[in-house]
């Protein structure tokens, strides 16, 4: 049985940068986002990518912004034949730690990227911007799949067990040698657009059509410990309310992140997708009443008249965890609950 991903990874909002347009490359460096994916595939047109290749490899070089947390790049999918392209110029940044790859149908898509980074890295040659690449280059890069066919839905348990789970818990069979990091997949993505194509599916407001397609998604990276679960992009991208509605329901089916595609999106997706105010309450209830219980040898107790065990104790403390990550003063909570005992 997978044990409860304990993992420092916040994605909340994924947002798009096309790596085509140096304006909005550069707008990219003001916001503020959990996740910036800079876009090779379908925001680039196909006599636009070599340059593109060159913008994204600038803008990696660069120092991260202080607003962004983490910096992807989402590459040309294997099937394209694109993406050896994309990843010989994105590999040689020595700042690249995550990769998005689009149509992940099937295992040797992923075997394909990870053969690709390890023969890269072990090729590599000094340049002026990396005079050292065995070490620069020897940083983990952790992927994330897009689902967007109906083949990639049945074949979810061969991708998600292809290569190691980030975090990984120990060094894997997987890995190409022992001395490299392994390459790890660290979530999936749940593409709409693709995917209703794929399926002749018309997408409603309601999004019931895609509920297999969803909930077989959030269970699968929940099977095999995958931190990132990230739901469709709101297309409608001046409409508040429809995006709020829409993540609503992708929380309520287990993604724990939205693919954003127009900066007024990030803000409301990662307010969704933190910690509600009455849950971090709960849940810092919990956590320190749950130290005293366990002081005096009780695994199983009371709150509010419902009985607290083992599971609803991690429940929470996964709570407390993701609320420290997302900047939330838990230390003030934890003050303010001190006195809380258990029944
Ligand atoms: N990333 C960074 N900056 C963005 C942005 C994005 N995804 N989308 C818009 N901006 C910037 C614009 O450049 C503009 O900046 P400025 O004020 O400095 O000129 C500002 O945000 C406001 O943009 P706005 O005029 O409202 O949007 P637009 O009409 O220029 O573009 C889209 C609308 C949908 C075409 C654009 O948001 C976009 O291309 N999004 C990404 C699409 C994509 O990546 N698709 C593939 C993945 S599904
Ligand atoms: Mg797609």
């Amino acid at each position: 049985m997978a044990t409860t991903a304990t993992s420092n990874i916040l994605r909340r909002a994924l947002l798009y940068v096309p790596g085509s347009s140096q304006r909005m490359l550069d707008k990219s460096r003001s916001l503020t986002a959990d996740c910036v994916a800079y876009d090779l595939e379908d925001s680039v047109t196909p006599t636009k990518k070599a340059e593109a290749r060159a913008l994204i490899r600038n803008a990696i070089d660069q120092p991260q912004p202080s607003g962004v947390k983490e910096r992807a790049v989402r590459i040309n999918s294997v099937s394209s034949g694109l993406a050896l392209a994309d990843l010989t110029e994105v590999l040689q940044s020595p700042n690249l730690t995550t990769l998005v790859l689009p149509k992940v149908d099937t295992p040797s898509d992923l075997h394909f990227i990870t053969d690709v980074i390890t023969h890269t890295r072990t090729t590599a040659k000094p340049t002026h911007a990396n005079p050292d690449p065995s070490t620069t280059l020897s940083r983990p890069i952790t992927l994330i799949a897009l689902v967007e066919s109906a083949k990639s839905i049945l074949n979810l348990p061969q991708i998600c067990s292809a290569i190691p789970s980030d975090p990984s818990p120990s060094p894997s069979p997987f890995s190409p040698s022992s001395t490299s990091t392994p390459t790890t997949l660290s979530g999936l993505i749940f593409a709409a657009a693709d995917f209703s194509r794929d399926l002749s599916i018309t997408q409603t407001p309601s999004l019931s059509e895609f509920l297999y397609a969803r909930s077989a998604i959030t269970t699968a990276a929940r099977a095999y410990n995958l931190p990132s679960t990230i739901d469709l992009v709101c297309t409608d991208f001046k409409n508040p309310a429809v995006l709020e509605e829409e993540a609503l329901n992708g929380k309520r089916m287990g993604f724990n992140g939205k693919q954003c595609i127009h900066p007024s999106q990030v803000e409301t997706v990662q307010g969704v997708f933190s910690p509600e105010e009455k849950e971090m309450e709960w849940a810092v209830r919990v956590v320190v009443a749950d130290a005293k219980a366990a002081e005096s040898g009780r695994g199983a107790w009371a709150l509010d008249g419902l009985m607290i065990d083992v599971p609803v104790v991690e429940r929470a403390r996964g709570i407390v965890r993701r609320a420290e990550l997302c900047g939330i003063d838990v230390a003030a909570l934890r003050e303010r609950f001190g006195g809380e005992e258990p029944q």
